[in-house]
């Protein structure tokens, strides 16, 4: 496992991990360092530790569900002795994550799901305050985000926790030996559950993984409202553009892209839809937006936005045609909806105008704005999804690898639902932080859900 410490000025060079620690207890302040003497990680700058903790108290604030499965878990410790690899956002909402992890008495490795998506703070708590082994840096380069990931998997983790499929995609190719030990595991995106889908239909995957996406109280309020929200919260904390009175052209129409369209709308743009899928399309029509094929759309754009989950949806011909000025943004899982290669053949010469931000001059003299390097900008230049209803979204991952400890070796390997009362528990638990009561039905009204004989 490597054991590496990076020092104040963001030097690489290797430490024994006491030292790394030691480092870590002196640099947390406050009192608050954790006292295991060796907590193996790879962060930017263990002094970063106090404000990490601080953020991730704020975010604990608003994660009432996830404080609740912790003090259980505290009680009843039903993870204990469980490893956990985690590839995951490294946020102050993932931190609250593993910390209810912990404790449960789980071990948790953490290593970062996108290179420019860690909060380099929050990692160096995870490590100094926490005792949490993390492996991120904020724009770590290739190489070093995949030497994250085995870091992580030489962990011999029990189960692994996934956003986006990377860490189990290594697993099964360049580290299967590492396989045999593992129970089973839990992906947080839709575009990590449709890698499994096809790894499941390829017959390669080998244990089986809850598609955490999929619950309802997911991406009924994290993809809608959490994307909506903070994708937008990304692309004003770099460009500080007006929306009111601009045209944005939203590729995708899924939860994602139903919740941005609606806050770009709000915000008084005309919202553009561009979509693959005709039942899609239809509802983004019915829902007042205008939906046109992108190359109709290119011309028209102030701002692009890709949440589809699919390849090259802005592609040399739509930049050929869209007009000075406009910015293009992605917030799906990876960094290829924007074909940023074609911008790069198309362009003559690009420079940083502000941070996240990328000025492409075409041959010809046009300019065109990339944000975030066509990484998910919610991420890349925001804080990702606010903690409330990240909430939502841990809590079933933690309540399902609680399930997955009782039950994960009897399941298939294969791809599964969140089982419903977990899904349903979230939502109770959610309401009643917002002490929201809702009506139950009378003995009456069950019994009439269960007849079949009384009609009209
Ligand atoms: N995905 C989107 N927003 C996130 C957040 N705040 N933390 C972890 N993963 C996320």
């Amino acid at each position: 496992m490597a054991r590496r410490s990076r020092a104040g000025n963001g030097d690489t060079s290797a430490a024994p991990s006491s030292e790394a620690s030691n480092k870590a207890r002196s640099r947390a302040g406050n009192g608050a360092a954790h006292d295991d003497p060796a907590v193996p990680g790879d962060v930017r700058d263990l002094s970063l530790a106090r404000e990490g903790r601080m953020r991730i108290e704020w975010s604990d604030r608003h994660m009432p569900v996830l404080r609740a499965i912790r003090a259980r878990f505290e009680k009843e410790r039903p993870l204990k002795g469980l490893r956990i690899a985690a590839c995951l956002h490294v946020t102050t909402e993932t931190a609250n994550l593993a910390r209810t992890l912990q404790a449960g008495g789980a071990r948790v490795f953490l290593c970062g799901s996108n290179p420019l998506s860690t909060q380099d703070d929050v990692a160096a708590a995870l490590v100094a305050s926490y005792g949490i082994s993390t492996y991120a840096i904020k724009g770590e380069d290739h190489k070093t985000y995949y030497s994250h990931i085995v870091s992580c998997i030489e962990a011999e983790p029990h189960v692994t926790m996934d956003d986006g499929c990377d860490l189990v995609t290594v697993l099964h190719t360049k580290k299967k030996d590492h396989l045999s030990g593992v129970i089973a595991g839990t992906e947080e995106t839709s575009t990590g559950v449709t890698r499994l889908r096809a790894m499941a239909a390829s017959r390669v995957l080998r244990y089986p993984v809850i598609a955490i996406n999929d619950a309802d109280t997911k991406h009924l309020f994290d993809n809608r409202y959490g994307t909506g929200q903070s994708t937008m919260d990304g692309v004003l904390r770099c460009t500080n553009m007006l929306v009111a009175g601009s045209t944005v052209v939203i590729a995708g129409y899924g939860w994602c892209g139903r919740g941005l369209a609606a806050r770009a709308k709000g915000m008084g743009a005309t919202v553009v839809v561009t979509e693959i899928d005709p039942l899609r399309a239809l509802e983004a029509r019915m829902d007042g937006h205008q939906v046109v094929a992108m190359s109709d759309a290119a011309p028209h754009g102030d701002l692009f936005i890709t949440v589809t989950g699919n390849k090259a949806v802005l592609r040399r011909e739509h930049f050929l045609a869209m007009k000075e000025g406009a910015i293009v943004a992605n917030s799906g899982h990876f960094n290829v909806e924007i074909d940023i290669p074609a911008l790069e053949r198309l362009a003559d010469g690009k420079r940083q105008v502000r941070p996240f931000v990328e000025e492409y001059k075409l041959k010809g003299g046009k300019r065109l704005y990339l944000l975030g390097e066509g990484r998910l900008i919610n991420l890349a230049a925001a804080e990702g999804h606010p903690a409330m209803v990240m909430d939502m979204s841990f809590a079933n991952q933690a309540l399902s690898v609680e399930y997955l400890r009782k039950k994960g070796r009897s399941l298939a390997k294969d791809v599964h639902s969140v089982p419903a009362d977990i899904d349903r528990e979230v939502a109770r638990l959610k309401l009643k932080s917002m002490g929201i009561e809702i009506d139950s039905p009378t003995s009456d009204q069950e019994r009439y859900m269960q007849t079949w004989s009384e009609g009209t």
